[in-house]
């Protein structure tokens, strides 16, 4: 399977990069910054250079001619303001689910975040709010698309170690935190379940093995 990550240099896609190279997929990491290439390519992946608030979808399109599916890990991230998260964590999804369609890849894993099914509260912070709306945006567009997505809406993460043992399950899962190690698990088993296809998930850490969960979705 030939899979192109966008935000290939973040921390789930560098841990799902190692487990997809690891099991004899292609993978393509794309990142922004050039001095991240070593990085990418040390975990397994290629890397293309790529801005994700800059490059026209035509462009991408390019890019993921041949490829059997996406991922969507990247995200403006902490310290990041307002407009960036509608340029990224929104637009840039956006963006490659629009590329995906033009290249005729139809698998599409999106990495969301719990909360984004619900707006925000009257007075959360304005970068928060920001974020989830975003989320939701990019999650929304994507439900309209004809195409075989996946949308993953993980718990707080944490550097922690895999845990191998996760709950993953259709909204409302109770919050939690969740080990991007994990997460990296659980897609990696999602682009192998097109039973999952046209599903949003819910994911913190539990009991069940990752297979076994991802199994009891389809
Ligand atoms: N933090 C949480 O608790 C939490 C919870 C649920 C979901 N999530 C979501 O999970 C996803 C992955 O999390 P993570 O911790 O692995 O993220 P991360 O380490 O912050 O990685 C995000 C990546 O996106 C890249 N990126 C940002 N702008 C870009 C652009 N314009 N073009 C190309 N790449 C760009 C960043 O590149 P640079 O290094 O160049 O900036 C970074 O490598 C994110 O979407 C996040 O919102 C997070």
């Amino acid at each position: 399977m030939r899979v192109v990550i966008a935000g290939g240099h973040g921390k789930i896609a560098l841990l799902l990069e190692g487990l997809l190279t690891g099991r004899g997929d292609q993978v393509v990491g794309l990142i922004r910054n050039p001095a991240h290439v070593a990085d990418v390519q040390q975990a397994g992946a290629e890397a293309v250079v790529r801005d994700l608030e800059t490059a026209s979808a035509g462009d991408v399109a390019l890019l993921l001619s041949g490829a059997d599916a996406v991922v969507f890990a990247a995200g403006a991230g902490p310290g990041s303001g307002v407009p960036r998260k509608d340029f990224v964590d929104r637009g840039a999804s956006v963006l490659m689910a629009g590329a995906a369609e033009r290249a005729g890849v139809r698998r599409f894993v999106q990495i969301s975040a719990m909360g984004a099914g619900r707006p925000p509260q009257p007075g959360a912070d304005e970068v928060w709010a920001a974020y989830i709306t975003a989320k939701a945006a990019a999650e929304a567009d994507l439900r309209s698309r004809d195409l075989d997505w996946t949308i993953l809406r993980p718990g707080r993460l944490t550097d922690a170690p895999a845990t191998g043992r996760v709950r993953l399950a259709a909204p409302p899962v109770p919050r939690g935190t969740v080990p991007r190690a994990d997460v990296a698990a659980v897609i990696a088993a999602l682009l192998d379940q097109p039973g999952t296809c046209r599903h949003t998930l819910e994911l913190v850490s539990g009991d069940s093995p990752v297979a076994a969960a991802v199994r009891s979705i389809s």
